[in-house]
């Protein structure tokens, strides 16, 4: 197939560039690298022993947009990853994450539309679920809302999805919701390279255990779970993209409109995942109790049987893994892509 992939030189998208080009794929890869670099492509295009086609380009860019899908298309499928996705920043810029993330999303499908290319995988997230009733979680479980502007233009995008295939039956949309991916791929070449400090857990726990930052606060021990703090279902970022090549593959049998949750059905506290992270790394993760971290649930994991059935797709790869090929690459490549920050 030929797939359109937007913002495919980030953490995920590059991971599933990889996996595509892998199985015979051609890509075409659009990313604006406002939270990514070259470097990523490159290194996936010397993985895979195969090229790419790569646009330096603002999926908001009308123009370009419509330059670039009139000298590609048709596509076969697109991959949509292109977002801004950091939590705190969403609140504090919302209208950049609404304009970049729903705007950019609305360019994008008028261009593919007016090339008759209607088949699109879309990057939901766990995050819509909002406060979970229970878990695991169900695909038809509520979207209630969220707390913060990010998990509202991933709702606001599902919904717009939604209402662009109901009124065009000609559209096979996926969204695919992801639980909480980490890990990088197994040659340590690609990985997670955040900015800045990290919000997340893992890329967290690795800069500690390498010694660019001394210790991990940890947000809350006094949550209703196992050891009192927060549990997350983690899934390794190469299943993940293997998701999405069954995704893509599925949008043949034409299915209409799909929603399906990516993780791996198992929950970790943050105090299991130190534990794992130590182990895989031989290292120590110092870190010291804190208050719970705004907007935070207590626990939250996937029910993963719809993709099982739907899609043949299942997560293989278990929290030792996640921890050890994230550790192989945070070793190998301590500032990521680029070189030590002024200062370190
Ligand atoms: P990432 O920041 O590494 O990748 C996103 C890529 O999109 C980056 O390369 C960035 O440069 C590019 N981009 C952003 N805005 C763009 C624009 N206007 N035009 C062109 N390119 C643009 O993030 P990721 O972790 O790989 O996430 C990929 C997708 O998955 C995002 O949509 C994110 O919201 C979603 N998601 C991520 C997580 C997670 O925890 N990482 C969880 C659930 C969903
Ligand atoms: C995991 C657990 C924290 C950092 C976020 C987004 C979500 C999705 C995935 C995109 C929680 C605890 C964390 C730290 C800690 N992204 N923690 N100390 O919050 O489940 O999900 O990323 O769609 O939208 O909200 O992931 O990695 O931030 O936190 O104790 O320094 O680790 O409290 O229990 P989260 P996370």
């Amino acid at each position: 197939m030929k797939v359109f992939v937007t913002g495919g030189a980030g953490y995920i998208g590059s991971h599933t560039v990889l996996e595509l080009l892998k199985a015979g794929h051609d890509v075409v890869v659009v990313d604006n690298l406002c939270n990514s670099s070259e470097e990523s492509l490159k290194r996936v295009t010397r993985l895979a022993g195969r090229d790419i086609v790569f646009y330096n380009a603002d999926i908001r860019d009308e123009k370009k947009l419509e330059e670039i899908v009139s000298k590609e298309a048709p596509f076969d499928a697109t991959i949509h990853f292109a977002a801004l996705k950091a939590v705190g920043e969403s609140v504090s810029i919302p209208l950049k994450y609404y304009e970049n993330n729903v705007g950019g999303t609305f360019t994008l499908l008028k261009v593919l539309a007016a090339h008759n290319c209607k088949n699109i995988v879309f990057s939901s997230s766990a995050t819509v679920y909002g406060q979970p009733q229970s878990v695991p979680i169900r695909e038809d479980f509520p979207t209630p809302g969220c707390t913060n502007p990010y998990g509202w233009t991933k709702l606001m995008m599902e919904q717009v999805f939604r209402d662009v295939q109901k009124a065009d039956g000609e559209w096979n949309t996926i969204l695919l919701r992801y639980f909480n991916p980490i890990g990088a791929h197994e040659s340590g070449e690609i990985g997670e390279d955040p900015a800045g400090i990290p919000n997340n857990l893992l890329p967290y726990v690795a800069q500690v255990a390498i010694g660019r930052l001394k210790e991990l606060s940890v947000f809350g021990d006094d949550y209703p779970t196992v050891d009192g703090t927060g549990v997350r279902d983690y899934i390794h970022v190469v299943d993940l993209a293997l998701g999405h090549l069954r995704a893509i593959e599925k949008l043949v049998e034409k299915p209409g409109f799909k929603i399906y949750n990516l993780g791996t059905g198992n929950g970790y506290s943050v105090l299991q995942i130190i534990k794992a992270f130590e182990e895989a790394s031989s290292r120590k993760v110092p870190y010291a109790i804190k208050p719970r971290r705004e907007g935070d649930i207590a626990e939250c994991w996937a029910d993963p049987a719809l993709a099982a059935n739907e899609l043949g797709w299942k997560a293989e790869r278990g929290i030792k893994e996640m921890c050890r090929d994230l550790w192989n690459w945070q070793s190998k490549n301590p500032y990521g892509f680029g070189k030590p920050p002024a200062g370190e």
